[in-house]
């Protein structure tokens, strides 16, 4: 692991929301692992998956611990947060062989990119909440540069007023990202939405700024 970006809340108690599997965190999380299977049953042979602000990775790791043929999987993990990271480091490293990479890193940089990109599936869990709305678009419009022809992203974020998952939801478009998915609950204000590149992998520019979370 690298350097590290110094953090600006407490995401390590974020994470807490979990261990309640009723909360609508942790209902977020099934959702987010139930779109990440399906996508591993239909999409045979060896992939690459990137998660940017991962956290502790449980979403992506949760699913491969139940997979025999998790060693298909290469993926690379981005978190800032260095006790974070570590967690998720600790997770990889239980679940034995497997081809995983966990980098401290601030993933609103296109470096940190660098050598995991362009993958099959991009998760981009997290992120949308909590930087401004420039930055969300900004994101989408660079996300060309992360995913091959044909790969996923799976994003989330709430739907509190002013609700910008309509236009979350045009960004993608506009920028040759179908819609596969949408699900928003009434029950809750989260969102997780599933979108497919059919555009052709631009190059990773670098050194550019994406997004940075908000104070
Ligand atoms: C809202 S949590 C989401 C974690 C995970 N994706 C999930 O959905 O469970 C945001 C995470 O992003 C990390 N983070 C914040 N800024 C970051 C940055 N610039 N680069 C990488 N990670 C960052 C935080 O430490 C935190 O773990």
């Amino acid at each position: 692991m690298g350097w590290s970006v110094a953090p600006l809340t407490d995401w390590e108690s974020w994470h807490d929301a979990y261990e309640d599997p009723d909360s609508l965190l942790s209902e977020r999380l099934r959702v987010v692992q139930q779109h990440i299977s399906e996508w591993l049953d239909a999409r045979p042979g060896e992939v690459t998956v990137v998660s940017a602000c991962a956290g502790d990775g449980r979403d992506l790791l949760g699913v491969l611990q139940g997979r025999a043929d998790r060693r298909r999987v290469r993926a690379t993990l981005l978190e800032a947060d260095p006790g974070i990271a570590r967690r998720a480091a600790e997770t990889v490293h239980a679940l034995g062989p497997a081809d995983i990479e966990v980098r401290c890193t601030d993933a609103g940089i296109t470096t940190a990119y660098a050598g995991a990109v362009p993958a099959d599936l991009v998760l981009l869990c997290g992120i949308f909440g909590n930087v401004a709305d420039e930055d969300v678009q900004r994101t989408v419009a660079a996300a060309a540069q992360l995913c091959k022809t044909g790969a996923r992203v799976i994003w989330t974020r709430h739907r509190r007023a002013p609700d910008l998952t309509p236009q979350i939801r045009a960004w993608f478009v506009e920028h040759h990202f179908a819609e596969e998915h949408f699900v928003a609950p009434q029950h809750g204000t989260y969102s997780v939405g599933v979108q497919r590149f059919l555009g052709d992998p631009e190059p990773l520019e670098p050194d550019r700024r994406l997004f940075s979370f908000n104070k």
